[in-house]
């Protein structure tokens, strides 16, 4: 069995107008790369080379050119269209045919993930049906929230609570054996009309094979759902960056560490990228590893 990873990228990015009117939220730089690098990168991390990515019918030409085939990259992508924004969990109806007996691992295009990502290929090796993440946040309500038994198990699951019972916010990242699928092409729209990631949650629940990590505070989860939190989380990479004077998120350099293209080809994306700061970034690489 192989662990899929499946990007959804779609929606309408209204919150983000009008800088989302003509162009995908995903899209945007979040300082210097386009954001959708960054969950590929934190799947390509979790040792996931399958990527499906699902978006809007205007915006899926734009992600296959920018994108391609992964190749370059050494991984596979794979894009379907998802003819109207009507809920998370409709990714998994979709992606019925990319997921096959496989389990999943979906990722919202906008969430971003930093730091140590070993409790997300520890999860993924431990899935026993379905594994969520918790993260304390100053804003629950504008979530996904679980609240915690004093023993760890779940009390409850709930989509953006008005009084929330607990500061846990569920993080765009979760893993999914393939009965998902099924799962999601019986759940009924919510009030608002969409199908609910949370749902299907809450379906994982009642069989008990939901699973809770506590995503700790040495990972920075950041939002991009608002003009505000867009300038913070480039501001937080670029900050970073500079400090380190690596990149994150640079999928040449994953690729190559993960031994998923060889040098040769690491050498070629060098070479077919104009002068730019990221092409300077894929020579200093490309000086290390000769030196080495
Ligand atoms: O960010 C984590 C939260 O994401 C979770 O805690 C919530 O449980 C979950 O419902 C979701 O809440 P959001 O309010 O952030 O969901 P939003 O509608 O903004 O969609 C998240 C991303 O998924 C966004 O980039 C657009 C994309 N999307 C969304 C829907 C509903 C699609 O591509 N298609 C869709 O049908």
């Amino acid at each position: 069995m192989l662990t899929k990873g499946i990007i959804l990228a779609g929606g309408t990015g209204t919150r983000l107008y009008p800088i989302t009117s003509i162009i995908s939220k995903q899209l945007l730089p979040i300082y210097d790369k386009p954001m959708i690098y960054y969950p590929i990168a934190t799947l390509m991390l979790s040792g996931i080379s399958n990527i499906l990515i699902i978006s809007t019918p205007q915006d899926i030409p734009q992600f296959k050119k920018l994108l391609g085939d992964g190749s370059k990259w050494g991984i596979n992508f794979d894009y379907v269209i998802q003819k109207e924004p009507k809920g998370i969990a409709e990714a998994f109806i979709y992606g019925a045919d990319f997921i096959g007996e496989n389990q999943v691992c979906l990722i919202l295009g906008d969430n971003l993930f930093y730091g140590k990502l070993d409790f997300l290929r520890n999860a993924i090796s431990a899935n026993r049906g379905a594994t969520i993440f918790a993260y304390k946040v100053n804003n629950p309500q504008d979530y996904g929230v679980v609240t915690l038994a004093e023993d760890g198990s779940i009390l409850s699951i709930e989509e953006k609570p008005l009084n929330p019972s607990s500061q846990f916010a569920i993080p765009g990242v979760y893993i999914f054996d393939s009965s998902v699928v099924e799962k999601a092409r019986h759940l009924k729209p919510s009030a608002r009309g969409e199908l609910e990631i949370t749902d299907i949650q809450k379906l994982y629940l009642d069989e008990k094979k939901l699973d809770v990590v506590i995503m700790g505070r040495g990972i920075a989860w950041l939002d991009t759902g608002t003009p505000e939190s867009l300038i913070e989380a480039g501001t937080f990479i670029h900050a970073i960056e500079k400090r380190q004077g690596r990149k994150i998120a640079c999928l040449e350099e994953i690729a190559f560490e993960r031994g998923l293209i060889s040098f040769e080809q690491l050498y070629q994306n060098y070479n077919s990228l104009p002068r730019c700061e990221y092409k300077n970034y894929l020579l200093r690489l490309i000086n290390e590893i000769e030196k080495k």
